[in-house]
């Protein structure tokens, strides 16, 4: 396992599972090699809509996107939008970066995504305050032990800076099916109720899956082993 370590109480250890799992294919190498040094988040430096997109388009942002199929959905809607996703685990940036690179038949290559390989949060302080419309934290890794329970993504510090990155109006998708996370995330979002209004009206809010929130590989996963999903949406107050 790989553990993400640095003094900011941000980022503290929360890689849960692999960073690297099967061999890649060649085409999925290829990408890595040719597609993603043009796509990339840059090192250093501010994360803005200008820098990333040479405009001031709506900015997304997704912590943890696995395959990339929710954040390539996404920005297949949104096409004048600007996408910026992060994933530590390598075979989830080339199978996102399979999504960019479209098909050149049904799927179009997507122009408005810029990824990042690695930490999250180490883009996510770089994006100017209140510059996002959107940020999406799906199927989080659950870090089930109490004892581990201050690495969970959904914890006070990566809340208050998703909190200081949205911009007014802007929303926050947190979406779950396990039952110990939703707890926690509906624990640390209530003391959070300053920032972020719960965009919920009726349990059907959170149990059914919102219009425009595409279904992502580990949300399709839990439904095949029946567990139940439940999807959030607050409102940056
Ligand atoms: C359970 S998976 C869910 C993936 C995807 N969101 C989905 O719903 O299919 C959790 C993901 O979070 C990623 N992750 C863990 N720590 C992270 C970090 N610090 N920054 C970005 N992603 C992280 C993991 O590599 C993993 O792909």
């Amino acid at each position: 396992m790989t553990a993400y370590k640095s003094g900011d109480p941000t980022t503290l250890n929360r890689l849960y599972g692999r960073a690297k799992g099967k061999p890649l294919r060649a085409g999925q190498q290829e990408l890595i090699d040719s597609l993603l040094p043009r796509i990339a988040v840059p090192d250093g430096g501010e994360v803005g809509a200008q820098r990333l997109f040479g405009d001031d388009r709506p900015l997304h942002f997704e912590i943890g996107f696995g395959g990339g199929e929710h954040m390539a959905a996404r920005a297949d809607m949104l096409p004048d939008h600007g996408f910026i996703g992060a994933e530590p685990f390598v075979n989830g940036v080339a199978q996102a970066l399979v999504h960019v690179a479209g098909d050149h038949g049904q799927h179009p290559p997507l122009g408005n995504v810029r990824i990042r390989h690695g930490d999250a949060l180490e883009v996510l302080r770089r994006v100017p305050d209140s510059a996002l419309s959107f940020v999406y934290l799906l199927h989080p890794d659950p870090w089930p032990k109490a004892r581990h329970a201050k690495r969970r993504m959904m914890n006070d510090g990566p809340v208050d800076l998703i909190a200081a990155k949205l911009k007014p109006g802007g929303e926050f998708r947190f979406g779950t099916d396990h039952p110990v996370y939703l707890a926690h995330a509906l624990m640390v979002m209530r003391r959070h109720r300053h920032q972020f209004e719960w965009l919920a009206e009726s349990a059907e809010d959170f149990l059914t899956r919102p219009a425009g929130w595409p279904e992502t590989r580990y949300e399709a996963k839990a439904r095949a082993q029946g567990h139940e999903v439940w999807y959030f949406r607050y409102r940056r107050k």
